[in-house]
């Protein structure tokens, strides 16, 4: 069982349960021409990021990484009336990809990309008293999660989603002694969210295009 078939599945459930949608098709494959990774959410995750933004009624929602906004897009179609998303973004190219895809999903009037590295912007989102953010999606450079979780934080409040993905790395996650920055990152967000008292947490693995992977969904309780 592996990834032939895991791929055969996610096909069967994107055509069974994504409607499909020619602008998120559209920001997905403009990445790809664009040379940019693939490297964004399967459909299946997008969907399920824009599903928990509407359980949640987010009106805020933060994402940190944006790529081509293929995730954005999704997240951008969760929002609840009257609801704005900033996204963070450090390569220019990427920006300009994101920015193109936005406009042709209809989403551009609510989203703010921010150009810059994370943990610039940051800091700059509270020195503005942006936030609080009801959802927030890390999904940026792994040796970084940590920052970005207590970042994350800052700018919650209690109830808050923040969802951080890549958290198992093809299994790598268990190997403490790995010596790959990512693996590191992820070791160590994941020990401050086990050891944080401010949130409920829990983690799935997932496999599918994107290979074997997973993320992590913690709720802010104080
Ligand atoms: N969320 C996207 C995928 C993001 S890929 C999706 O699922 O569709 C990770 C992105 O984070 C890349 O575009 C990369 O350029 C960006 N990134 C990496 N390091 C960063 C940093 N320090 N600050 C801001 N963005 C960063
Ligand atoms: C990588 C980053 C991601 O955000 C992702 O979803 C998959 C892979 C990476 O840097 O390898
Ligand atoms: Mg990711």
């Amino acid at each position: 069982m592996a990834q032939e078939t895991w791929n055969a599945v996610e096909r069967y459930f994107c055509d069974l349960l994504v409607q499909p949608d020619q602008s998120l098709n559209a920001a997905a494959a403009d990445g790809e021409a664009a040379g940019l990774p693939p490297i964004a959410v399967s459909p299946n995750l997008g969907k399920l990021l824009m599903l928990l933004a509407q359980c949640i009624g987010a009106r805020q929602i933060l994402e940190i990484g944006t790529l081509a906004g293929y995730s954005t897009i999704w997240l951008a179609r969760g929002l609840g009336a009257s609801g704005r998303l900033i996204t963070l973004e450090s390569d220019k190219k990427h920006a300009e990809v994101a920015r193109a895809n936005f406009a042709r999903a209809g989403v551009a009037e609510l989203i703010e990309l921010r150009l810059g590295m994370a943990l610039d912007s940051l800091p700059q989102l509270a020195a503005e008293k942006r936030g609080p953010f009801d959802l927030i999606f890390i999904d940026a450079d792994k040796e970084n999660n940590t920052e970005y979780f207590e970042w994350s934080l800052r700018l919650s409040r209690p109830g808050s989603l923040i969802i951080v993905d890549n958290v198992v790395r093809d299994g790598k996650v268990i190997d403490a002694a790995n010596s790959d920055k990512s693996v590191q990152g992820v070791r160590r967000c994941n020990a401050a969210m086990a050891a944080e008292k401010r949130v409920a947490v829990t983690a799935l693995q997932t496999v599918g295009s994107k290979g074997y992977d997973g993320f992590a969904v913690a709720r802010v309780v104080g």
